[in-house]
């Protein structure tokens, strides 16, 4: 099993996080917070990053801890709640080595699982997850499908692979957080392992302030992609029973078009 999971979300890439990604896919957030609050607290946020779901949760009133492995992302989060008058627990953990004292009536997994980990860590990380609910309490675990991204998915190809690492692409535009300082990241694939479903990504994250590059820094991700029904089958040899899968963050069966699904199952 790897060290520490091999995930780009910290340093400047964190910082990014906490300033600018509260509004990413928004859609996701009343999604988790209905199975909350049907009888599914306390909650567990795993990978809750810089609290972009947790904060409206706990600004709701529904009682819901987080854990993630990166320290950044949870001081991050941890400042955020602070500033907002929150509370709640926060842990610096991996999630195939999840170890709270406390039991969840839902733990949900949003734009997180398979980031950094091996195969038999995911599998060791949704036995950590039933561990960690009460009797009767719901997963829910994301997974964006290995063929979301076209741009991707054709590197899966052995004469595609050969053009990999791919050259860096050009820089996002600079965005400015309220101090003033701005950052931009640029980001490219390495490697795609399609035996693994694993894809590796590199990113430069550079932080500018009065038109003076001020740090940059240059950052690994690597991603395991699971096929729907095999990470339902996962979930299920966790111990997991009555596993359905719903398309996008919505209350409906998956379709070939959803580019993220959601495996649900009781403990
Ligand atoms: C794409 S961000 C998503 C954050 C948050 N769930 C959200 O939706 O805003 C991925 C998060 O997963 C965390 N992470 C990556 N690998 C992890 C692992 N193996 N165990 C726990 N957290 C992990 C990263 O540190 C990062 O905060």
């Amino acid at each position: 099993m790897s060290e520490q999971p091999q995930t780009w979300h910290y340093g400047l890439v964190a910082q990014y996080w906490a300033h600018f990604n509260d509004d990413f896919r928004p859609h996701e957030i009343p999604y988790f917070r209905r199975f909350i609050e049907a009888d599914g607290q306390p909650a567990l946020d795993v990978a809750c990053g810089t609290g972009r779901l947790l904060l409206p949760y706990l600004r709701a009133g529904l009682d819901v801890d987080g854990c993630d492995v990166s320290a950044d992302m949870v001081a991050a989060c941890r400042d955020k709640l602070e500033r907002a008058g929150l509370k709640a627990r926060l842990e610096v953990q991996p999630m195939h080595a999840l170890d709270l004292s406390r039991r969840y009536r839902t733990i949900y997994v949003c734009g997180a699982f398979g980031l950094g980990s091996t195969r038999d860590e995911d599998v060791e990380a949704l036995r950590r997850f039933h561990a960690h609910l009460e009797p009767g309490g719901t997963l829910l675990v994301d997974a964006e499908v290995p063929y979301a991204d076209p741009t991707h998915w054709k590197y899966w190809l052995k004469e595609e692979r050969e053009a990999l690492p791919r050259t860096a692409v050009a820089p996002q535009k600079r965005r400015q957080a309220p101090d003033g300082s701005e950052y931009a990241l640029r980001s490219r694939l390495i490697d795609v392992d399609p035996l693994d479903q694993s894809v590796s990504f590199e990113i430069r994250a550079e932080l500018w302030r009065d038109e003076k590059l001020q740090a940059e820094e240059t950052r690994r991700l690597s991603a395991r992609y699971y096929f729907p029904h095999e990470l339902q089958l996962m979930v299920e040899r966790a111990g997991f029973h009555d596993a359905v899968l719903h398309g996008d963050h919505v209350e409906a069966e998956p379709t070939p078009d959803d580019e993220f699904v959601v495996v649900v199952a009781r403990k």
